[in-house]
This record gives C-alpha cells, sequence and structure tokens, in this order.
C-alpha cells in the first residue's frame, strides 16, 4: 500500500474561484511524486467542478461526508451513487467536528457500511477527546473502530482506511508526539487483527491527523510509522501541504 496524504478542506475556502486556484497549485505541486497519492477533500458544494479538473490528474478528491441511503425524501444529504457519479470515490466518515455535531456510532456504521457496500473507499475517523492514566482513550478509540466497522465483510476491507485524530491535536498546534502516533497505530492494528485477522492489517491503511505540517509531517511518519496523514488548517496553504507531501514520498 502506498501511504496517502489528503488534505481536510473542512469549511474552506470561501469560493469556487479560491477552491480552482488551491486545487490547481497542490495539483501542480505533486504532479511528480510517485511514492505517495494524494487528495484532498473540499467542501461538498466545490466537488463536482473540481471533478472535471482533477480527470486524469495525481491529485484525486475525497468528500468530507456521505449519507446511508441511496436516494429519496432526505434534504440536505449526498449518497455515495451521487458521488461516484462524478468520480469521486473517497468520503471522510465520522470525524470529530461532524461527530461534535451530534453523529452517533450507529450513524457513523451506516456510512460505513453504504460507503463500501457502494465500492467507495471509507476514511473513518477515530480519537479520544482527552488521555487519562487507566487507558481509558484506548477502549473509546477501540469502541469507535468495533462499531464502525460492524457492517463491512472482510472481503470489503480493502475500501477502508482508519485515520486516528485525537481532538486535543486538531487544530491546537498541540501534536501527538511520534511515539504517541506509533502506539496508537500498533493498538488500531491489535482491534483489526481480533476483528478481521492479521491478513486485515495488509490492506487497511493506518493514518495520523493532528496539526500536521510541514515541521512536523518528518518525524511522525519515519517515527509513528503511520501510513500517511489526514492534513487540516496546513492543508489550506498550498506549499505547507505540497511539502508534506513530498516528505512522505521521499522517506
Ligand atoms: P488540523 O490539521 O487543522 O489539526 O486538522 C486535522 C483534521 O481534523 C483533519 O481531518
Amino acid at each position: 500500500m502506498k501511504p496517502i496524504v489528503i488534505g481536510n478542506w473542512k469549511l474552506n475556502p470561501t469560493s469556487l474561484s479560491l477552491a480552482n486556484t488551491l486545487y490547481t497549485d497542490v495539483q501542480k505541486g505533486v504532479a511528480r511524486l510517485r511514492k505517495v497519492e494524494v487528495a484532498v477533500a473540499p467542501p461538498m458544494v466545490f466537488l463536482s467542478a473540481l471533478a472535471e479538473k482533477a480527470k486524469g490528474k495525481k491529485t484525486f478528491l475525497v468528500a468530507q461526508d456521505v449519507f446511508w441511503e441511496k436516494l429519496g425524501a432526505h434534504t440536505g444529504e449526498v449518497s455515495n451513487a451521487m458521488l461516484s457519479s462524478i468520480n469521486v470515490k473517497h468520503v471522510i466518515i465520522g470525524h470529530s467536528e461532524v461527530r461534535e455535531q451530534g453523529e452517533t456510532d450507529d450513524e457513523v456504521a451506516k456510512k460505513v457500511s453504504a460507503t463500501v457496500k457502494a465500492g467507495n473507499t471509507a476514511i473513518i475517523c477515530v480519537g479520544e477527546k482527552e488521555r487519562d492514566d487507566h487507558g481509558h482513550y484506548l477502549a473509546l478509540v477501540e469502541d469507535q473502530i468495533r462499531m464502525a466497522l460492524q457492517g463491512v465483510p472482510k472481503t470489503k476491507l480493502g475500501n477502508v482506511a482508519i485515520a486516528y485524530e485525537p481532538i486535543w491535536a486538531i487544530g491546537t498546534g498541540n501534536t501527538a508526539t511520534a511515539h504517541d502516533a506509533h502506539e496508537m497505530k500498533l493498538f488500531i492494528q491489535k482491534v483489526l487483527s481480533d476483528m478481521f485477522g492479521r491478513t486485515a492489517l495488509s490492506k487497511i491503511r493506518v493514518l495520523y491527523g493532528g496539526s500536521v505540517n510541514k515541521k512536523n509531517a518528518e518525524e511522525l511518519y519515519t517515527q509513528g510509522e503511520v501510513d500517511g496523514f489526514l492534513v487540516g488548517g496546513a492543508s489550506l496553504k498550498a506549499d505547507n501541504f505540497i511539502e508534506v507531501a513530498k516528505i512522505v514520498d521521499r522517506l
């Protein structure tokens, strides 16, 4: 599996024209990289315009969320089939900012199940609000993973990635140490292996997200031994994001 670097733009930028520019700059900057996959997750409303630009390009597109139903009376929602129809095949699910708005583990599970069934890839976010000395944060991450993957058959594990995003590290500049990230990667792999057997480990990437930027990416990548990054704030500056992708490509 190639490592992957994904820029989650969240509620940015403010216009399609700025989104076009950011996408184009990123695409130019990473066009020659061969050992890393690069993607960006713009707001839903910009996806179809950017999908035209992304045709045949290295930088592919990811949706920031999806609904589990295929069609019908669900105002405001977007389905996997709609995303696939514009060639968007990856979806972030269970981001802490969406969970914070009330999304439950059950809804995350429905979204994940619908996504893999549709042949798309679910990038499932997990992570604790805070750490404690008793390992409760590990139990919480384990629960999140078990719940999210409850409807995923073994044959669809290639359509799953896990992004460990400790909430305390998101947007705070307070990144996890490489040691924290590595320990959690091993823990997540243990959970996956308990659920699906060891073969699951060669199919599911474990990413890290939370204040990743060009300054800390090298240490997090080499010592954290993660399979890539989900980058928030730093992905809004093309040069910073391109540098993160280059670091992963080089190492
Ligand atoms: P920051 O990189 O801004 O901390 O955001 C991380 C994140 O939430 C990516 O999904």
